[in-house]
């Protein structure tokens, strides 16, 4: 199907980019997802611009109930020492999704392949903009192109803090990189709405940094 500009329906457009909301708990966690939307979701998603890792993302869809537990058990472990960490007690969404992530339908791994720098050496903050930059625009459009078909989910990198142990359970190749985990599931319930945002006309400059726009 080819769609021309004119045919798209721009306040749809606008409504999915603007309520991609993190979804926790409002998920039906006994419906299974359908293989081939997700697999539609990546074809878009590979869409995403990307620069000097090329096409080098890759997406591991995890439904099977054994790694998912394991998974779901690193995941918990880092968000309570993280929140320990900031003295803060953990949210009740956050609660709420730990308790059931283990039975998610499905986590969706986006992983970035090895950085192409010489071994040993660290990436430039240039290097750094344009490895990390070349795989996460195709995760956030595979988050709205799921909630587009009212799969719900939430962008966590959690995981990406314990590598090694993530890579063992997916069986990643060395040096492969996992970035963001989406837990996914059809959406039951959920309530989507716009975030209170500072509006445009406070983050913008025109020209040079400090002026606003007329
Ligand atoms: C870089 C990044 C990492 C995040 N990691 C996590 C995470 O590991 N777990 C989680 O529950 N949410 C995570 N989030 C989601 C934010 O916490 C979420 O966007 C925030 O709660 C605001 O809610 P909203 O997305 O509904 O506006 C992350 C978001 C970003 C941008």
């Amino acid at each position: 199907m080819t769609l021309s500009p004119s045919d798209l329906h721009l306040p749809s457009v606008d409504w999915v980019l603007s309520t991609a909301r993190s979804i926790r708990r409002n998920l039906d966690f006994e419906r299974p997802l359908d293989m081939q939307e997700l697999l539609d979701c990546i074809d878009i998603a590979a869409q995403a611009p990307t620069g000097t890792i090329g096409e080098g993302w890759r997406f591991v869809i995890v439904m099977d109930p054994e790694p998912k537990a394991r998974l779901a058990k690193i995941y918990t472990e880092v968000l309570n020492e993280f929140s320990s960490m900031r003295g803060v007690p953990l949210k009740s969404s956050h609660q709420a999704l730990i308790s059931r992530l283990h039975d998610i339908p499905a986590m969706i791994f986006v992983c970035a392949a090895a950085p192409a720098t010489a071994p040993g050496s660290e990436m430039t903050l240039g290097q750094q903009i344009g490895y990390y930059g070349s795989t996460l625009p195709a995760a956030w459009s595979l988050m709205l192109a799921l909630r587009a078909r009212h799969i719900g989910s939430t962008w966590t990198s959690l995981l990406a803090s314990r590598q090694e142990e993530v890579a063992e359970i997916l069986g990643m190749p060395e040096g492969t990189i996992n970035l963001v985990m989406l837990p996914a599931g059809y959406m039951k319930g959920a309530v989507l709405k716009k975030a209170e945002r500072q509006p445009a006309r406070q983050i913008t400059f025109v020209d040079a940094w400090g002026q606003p726009p007329e």
